[in-house]
């Protein structure tokens, strides 16, 4: 399901090239699941083309503009082979996972959905897979149903089969949880679903997967999948959902605007071929391009170490007493969600910010995955290819002194 390549060393080669933390060096940054820091290589490839050949995209006939549009379109080639997407075409670049998302819900959703229909979502989705949903089901009355969490804190796959009924139009669901790093096992849902009905569309939300391993769309065999740049080292502003291309082609768009029609009179518009289509006005041009960098950056080793780390974090948190992590012994990467017993989490995360060590605290835009926990939060620390392991002691030394301070 997903690949980790083992390294040699638990190290970061990486870190020198994060000129955060050259500037910082006493920082410990362990809030990657929420957004990564920037290496100068997407810095700079964002400057030196601001700084060189600048200009809008697909409409100048002058050379800046040309070799602009050429740069934006090489990106697009990037990230489709990045995820190994079934048709280049097929990628469309929004803001972020949560416009990508958005965008299935209003185009698809409004094109195919009916009252009565039923969607299947999972107990650990994160708010931006839920809430575009329940605007539509408030909208048109679809029914919306939800793959249970089990006590380990995967999903309950038994339980899914049983929601799948003849009214399921659309299953979608999170690969890896920001909430717990829980890893899920998608391709047996999207198996499960297109063996039951192949007319059920499947979306991936692949936001944490992109970050911590190799993520092939084809393999997974869904039919849209999304993520966001700035989590994967690239820029914000950007992020990507890749469709089939012929359930894109038959969409109507999702905005309206410049760059994606054909042609425009006072009756009557008529619009472009995906992927522009879907890209009404001008995009985050430079942002694509960063995000273009980021990927070459992390070329194919980009988890490289953090399979090591990943278990030299847990095995270091498991020494301290009281510390619930949840989803301990489930399929995970390195995503710790973390609670003292009647310590508030924001309370840890502040005594941690106090000696320079960034988590974060709260419900992580996950609120009913914190119900199915019992918790209204937790804390909860993520690694980047950044992180070596001084700040995994550094976090363990914290986090004993805020159980002394607080409990
Ligand atoms: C699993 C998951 N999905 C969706 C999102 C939303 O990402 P964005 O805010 O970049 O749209 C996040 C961000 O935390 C996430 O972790």
């Amino acid at each position: 399901m997903l690949s980790f390549k083992k390294p040699s060393a638990v190290s970061s080669p990486k870190r020198a090239d994060f000129p955060i933390l050259r500037n910082n060096q006493a920082l410990v940054y362990l809030d990657t699941a929420a957004s990564a820091q920037k290496p100068d290589a997407v810095l700079r490839a964002m400057s030196h083309v601001a700084e060189t050949y600048y200009a809008n995209i697909h409409r100048g006939i002058y050379k800046n503009s040309q070799v602009t549009t050429d740069a934006f379109e090489r990106a697009r080639e990037t990230v489709s082979r990045f995820i190994n997407a079934p048709d280049t075409r097929g990628v469309i670049f929004t803001r972020n996972t949560t416009e990508a998302i958005n965008l299935v819900a209003s185009s698809w959703g409004r094109a195919h959905l009916k009252a009565g229909d039923e969607i299947i979502l999972s107990a650990m989705e994160h708010h931006a897979n839920i809430v575009p949903w329940q605007m539509l089901r408030d909208e048109i009355g679809i029914e919306i149903k939800i793959i249970p969490l089990k006590q380990d804190c995967t999903l309950d796959l038994e339980a899914y089969e049983k929601l799948l009924s003849p009214r399921t139009k659309l299953v979608s669901v999170v690969h890896i949880s920001n909430g717990t790093g829980v890893i899920n096992d998608v391709k047996t849902i999207i198996t499960k679903a297109k063996t039951y009905n192949p007319q059920i569309i499947t979306l991936v939300d692949a936001s944490q997967s992109v970050v911590h391993s190799k993520v092939d769309m084809q393999s997974l065999g869904c039919d849209f999948l999304a993520f966001t740049g700035h989590k994967l080292y690239g820029p914000t502003g950007v992020g990507v959902l890749a469709g089939k291309y012929e359930i894109l082609e038959a969409l109507p768009p999702y905005q309206g605007g410049g760059d994606m029609i054909e042609t425009v009179t006072w009756d009557k518009t008529t619009f472009r071929a995906p992927p522009a289509r879907f890209e009404a006005g001008t995009p985050a041009i430079l942002e694509v391009i960063g995000l273009a960098a980021a990927i070459d950056y992390l070329g194919d080793n980009f988890y490289a170490g953090e399979d090591d780390l990943s278990k030299y974090t847990f095995e270091k948190l498991s020494t301290i007493e009281g510390l619930t992590i949840y989803g301990s012994h489930a399929p995970r990467i390195g995503i710790f969600s973390m609670n003292f017993a009647g310590v508030h989490p924001t309370d840890v995360a502040e005594i941690l910010n106090q000696q320079n060590i960034a988590v974060r605290s709260g419900h992580h835009c996950c609120m009913p995955l914190m119900q199915a926990l019992g918790v209204t939060g937790t804390f909860r620390a993520s690694l980047g290819l950044y992180n070596i392991k001084a700040d995994i002691d550094k976090l363990v030394e914290g986090l004993i002194k805020a159980k002394g301070l607080l409990s």
